[in-house]
């Protein structure tokens, strides 16, 4: 039975190593390997069967991400020193309901050194496709590459 939630596992199986990205399946709330069909669960990351044992191996645990579902999106948690989350982001009633949608996207080449577009682009927006003009001037050397997406 599958639980309608979210769970963000690593890809690969702590038995031999096989990538559960490539042809794992989902098996109620366990994510099951391809190649001996070892389950491991969603909501630990332990192993909870072995198919020709009667018994599991919960040592043999995939690490299980951090993650969170908002706005039509899953966004999993990342810390270089494994810190829990100290934010989440705040769910959108626009988005949530679909009053904001995704329009289109728009993408455009700056010359210009990578920081500039986040000091200067956002608060130009309107005149956007001014900018790789003014940005070339400025730094006729160099590249960026921006991209905008619209809700
Ligand atoms: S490699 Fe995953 S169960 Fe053997």
């Amino acid at each position: 039975m599958i639980a309608g939630e979210v769970h963000v596992l690593d890809a690969y199986c702590p038995h031999l190593g096989a990538n559960m990205a490539i042809g794992g399946v989902v098996r109620g709330n366990c994510l099951e390997c391809p190649f001996h069909k070892w389950q491991f669960s969603g909501e630990n990351g332990a192993c909870t069967k072995v198919p020709y044992s009667s018994g599991s191996v919960p040592a043999a645990a995939v690490k299980k991400w951090i993650c969170h579902e908002v706005n039509h999106f899953i966004f999993v948690w990342y810390h270089a020193e494994g810190d829990e989350p100290s934010w989440y982001i705040q769910s959108r009633k626009e988005l949530e309901g679909g009053a904001w949608r995704f329009q289109g996207r728009t993408e455009l080449l700056a010359a210009c050194h990578i920081q500039v577009p986040f000091l200067s682009l956002y608060s130009m927006a309107p005149i956007r496709m001014t900018v790789r003009r003014y940005l070339t001037f400025l730094f006729p050397h160099s590249h960026a590459y921006i991209g905008v997406s619209y809700v």
